[in-house]
């Protein structure tokens, strides 16, 4: 792999031992790919911040670099609890520690403390073509897909050398070659709610496992089902992005060769609800909505649906999202709305990578494809799996 003489020095250590790291990692990387050279990235996003998911080792790697600072605009994916309020989330003390150092090391390093999955709706929205170096598999996908930003499917350490440099190896999606379609599917399903891109997403990662798809058949999908449909198509496989036949800004580039095709019925919509379903019971503990953050018309929604109602006794109802959503959706007045209902809306954090499991619940309802799946993975908690206004009725039901 090329590298300038101003790399190579880097390299050497002549400009520290946090930049020598850092470029040790991308050039690692650079190599196992089969990159020529490094590229400059406009910005990174941090993945792995949760002390649920980093743990004690990784505490002890970020403690090594809390020296670096960071040269292009970086932020982070959701942390392991709301940083204000995560007493009344329950978290405890002990965990809340460890969390807070992880992020006072790298707000030291110079992150921003914008802790979520959708930074392009929290004021680091690329623009097409830009160069990234993004860690969190939805946000990648959407970057790829909907904005026709590139990045690879960076982890937590390769993001942060990214950013810590300011480039990235020139390799996978950065290169016109690996942003065409291995895959044709023709959507013959309704798709009606966001849950049910999600739904699509799932099922299509679970059978090309890798690849990149092109959709067809899909009317006018909104930005909220596009993120739907990217967070679980990666999270059922490597795929980081997909194209949606006259509506992602790549999809005329996207077909070269002939490619396999399948076609996605009610059938298989059907089947993905059942699949991601494993609760049998009458009643669960939580609804948590927002897995990608939620936007600011996904608030809104939510905010509607419970105007002048009440949760039932016994459930909660917990909406994730960005501090950006959160602060704009608190002017608007949808905070008050929710929680006037006894939702409460949490930032910084998520269903999945905080510690829920640790919190007393047992059983979950999302409308999330991606969070279904990773909440039985990770966390071994039973789920519902349903539209948005099915997890709304239940929550105000207290029962399916
Ligand atoms: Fe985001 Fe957590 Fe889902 S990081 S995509 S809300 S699993």
């Amino acid at each position: 792999m090329y590298l300038t003489n101003e790399e190579e020095r880097i390299l050497k250590g002549d400009r520290g031992e946090e930049k020598r790291i850092a470029m040790e990692i991308l050039v690692a990387l650079g190599k196992i790919y089969g990159a020529s050279r490094l590229i400059p990235v406009k910005s990174a996003q941090i993945s792995g911040i949760s002390y649920k998911s980093i743990g004690e080792a990784g505490i002890r790697w970020l403690r090594s670099l809390s020296k670096a600072r960071v040269v292009v605009p970086t932020t982070l994916n959701p942390a392991g609890m709301d940083l204000e309020r995560w007493r009344f989330m329950g978290i405890h003390e002990d965990f809340a520690r460890k969390q807070l150092e992880i992020i006072g090391i790298l707000r030291g390093i110079g992150a921003e403390i914008t802790c979520t999955c959708t930074p392009y709706l929290a004021g680091n929205r690329p623009s097409f073509g830009d160069h990234l170096a993004w860690a969190e598999s939805s946000a990648v996908c959407y970057a790829n897909s909907v904005i026709g930003a590139r990045t690879n499917r960076e982890g937590g350490p390769s993001a942060l050398a990214a950013a810590i440099i300011g480039k990235t190896p020139l390799y996978g999606y950065h290169l016109d070659e690996n942003r065409r379609a291995t895959f044709k599917v023709r959507v013959l399903a309704d798709l009606k709610d966001m849950s049910d891109f999600g739904a699509l997403g799932y099922w299509t990662g679970a059978l090309i496992k890798s690849g990149l798809p092109y959709f067809s058949g899909i009317r006018e999908p909104d930005d909220e089902s596009l993120k739907a449909l990217g967070a679980a198509l990666a999270a059922s496989s490597n795929a980081s992005m997909y194209h949606v036949e006259g509506m992602t800004p790549e999809f005329r580039m996207a077909i070269k060769d002939e490619v396999e095709k399948v076609e996605f019925t009610n059938k298989d919509l059907a089947w993905v609800y059942d699949e991601l379903t494993t609760f049998r019971g009458k009643k669960v503990d939580l609804v948590a909505i927002g897995c990608p953050h939620a936007s600011l018309k996904e608030m809104e929604k939510i905010a509607n649906m419970l105007a002048g109602k009440r949760i039932a006794n016994g459930i909660k109802l917990w909406i994730f999202t960005s501090r950006a959503v959160r602060r704009t959706a608190e002017r608007i007045g949808y905070i008050r709305a929710i929680q006037s209902a006894g939702g409460e809306v949490y930032a910084d954090c998520c269903m999945v990578v905080s510690p829920i499991e640790k919190l007393g619940f047992e059983s979950i309802a999302v409308n999330s494809a991606k969070a279904a799946f990773y909440l039985r993975a990770m966390s071994g908690i039973d789920v519902v799996f349903g539209s948005l206004k099915r997890c709304i009725d239940i929550a105000l039901r207290g029962r399916l």
